[in-house]
């Protein structure tokens, strides 16, 4: 059988979280995010930073669009903005069922933070976003963080 296509969509939100409680929603989050992404073959990144999430997600057009239904209905965010919804060749973030990043904790690659904040206020195209994504992660994934 031919494997079916792939899809990756981006998109910024704007959290509706009351900041001291960011961490523990997001640990939630993160916790349904690894296993059901995990069961739907849905790899990618979510991002946090001061008052904003951008989320990477990658699979089939299907799993894509259900999760992304889901997360739409979410209250935990608002003024979804999809920047990127197109189908490529592989995934970036294959090892990840969703991979996440405190923008505001990381201090290590003040160039890599700025690309992600301009990122982050759309002034990049969705391709160099995952550039700059993955290249954190990856750096993260050295340090066995
Ligand atoms: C910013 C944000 C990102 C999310 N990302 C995912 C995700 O990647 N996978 C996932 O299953 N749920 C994710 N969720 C949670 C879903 O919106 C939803 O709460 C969860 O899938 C449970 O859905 P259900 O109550 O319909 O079972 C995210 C929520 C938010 C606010």
């Amino acid at each position: 059988m031919p494997t079916p296509p792939l899809y990756r969509l981006i998109y910024i939100s704007r959290s509706t979280i009351d900041p001291p409680c960011l961490a523990g929603e997001v640990d939630r989050i993160l916790g349904t995010s690894r296993v059901s992404n995990h069961l739907a073959a849905i790899s990618g990144i979510l991002l946090a930073s001061r008052g904003h999430f951008c989320q990477v997600i990658e699979g089939t057009l299907t799993h894509v669009e259900r999760l992304f239904e889901t997360i739409q209905r979410d209250p935990r965010h608002r003024d979804i903005a999809v920047m990127e919804f197109v189908p490529v060749p592989k995934r970036v973030f294959d090892h990840w069922e969703m991979a996440f990043l405190d923008i505001d904790c990381l201090t290590s690659d003040r160039e890599s933070l700025g690309r992600l904040a301009a990122a982050a206020s759309l002034s990049l195209s969705g391709r160099s976003m995952v550039d700059a994504f993955a290249r954190l992660t990856h750096q993260r994934a050295a340090f066995g963080d």
